[in-house]
């Protein structure tokens, strides 16, 4: 068995600060508002730096070296139902499509935040056509059906990742630390 490094540490550090921004967003919704603010825009610079670092960053951190097509997301999904999935160097491929998922809702998410702040007249959408086009109560409702959503992908991205560390033998929460991972037989780039 040989390790390779994979994560480089902008995707390390941007994932820990989203899964956090992400919870302490959601904690602090109803109540500590300034909190959530703040929680809020951490998650949609890290989403806006993250696409970025998506088309320009290290190798295994660019869209098109983990976006495979639909035929692979299926293979590998029935790989998975035997029980048997390969192990990637990166992303698998129903993972690469899952982070493409995650980071989209999150921008929509924050940028529904972003335009109900302004309904009320705060931050930068605050005066805006933007803000008077839904309204208060119509952003709110959006940005709270798109958290819901988010919630939902958030939820099946950590069970796909415990699911696949425990078919494939790897640990993958602690590569997301190290960004190191261990290469075994079956692996693939
Ligand atoms: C206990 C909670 C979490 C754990 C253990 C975890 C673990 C991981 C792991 C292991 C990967 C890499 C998967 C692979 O090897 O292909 C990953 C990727 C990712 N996770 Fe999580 N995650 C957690 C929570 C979250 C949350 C809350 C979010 C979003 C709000 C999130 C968003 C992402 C994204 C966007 C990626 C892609 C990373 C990149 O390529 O930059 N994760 N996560």
């Amino acid at each position: 068995m040989n390790t390779i490094k994979v994560w480089d540490p902008f995707v390390r550090i941007g994932h820990w600060l989203l899964a956090g921004g992400f919870l302490v967003a959601y904690l602090s919704g109803d109540e500590w508002m300034d909190i959530h603010i703040w929680a809020g825009y951490l998650v949609f610079g890290v989403v806006v730096f993250r696409i970025m670092w998506g088309a320009v960053g290290t190798p295994p951190a660019r869209f098109r070296s983990f976006l495979r097509p639909i035929s692979a997301v299926k293979r590998h999904m029935l790989q998975l139902l035997r029980l048997n999935p390969p192990a990637y160097a990166g992303h698998n491929p129903a993972g690469g499509w899952m982070v493409v998922a995650l980071l989209l809702t999150l921008l929509l998410v924050t940028l529904s935040g972003i335009a109900t702040l302004g309904t009320e007249g705060a931050g930068p959408l605050a005066g805006t056509a933007i803000a008077a086009f839904l309204g208060e109560e119509g952003w709110e409702e959006v940005h709270e059906v798109l958290t819901n959503l988010a919630l939902v992908l958030v939820a099946v991205h950590i069970a796909g990742v415990a699911v696949e560390s425990f078919f494939t033998g790897e640990n993958l929460p602690k590569s997301m630390v190290t960004g190191i991972k261990e290469i075994h037989t079956r692996e693939k780039s």
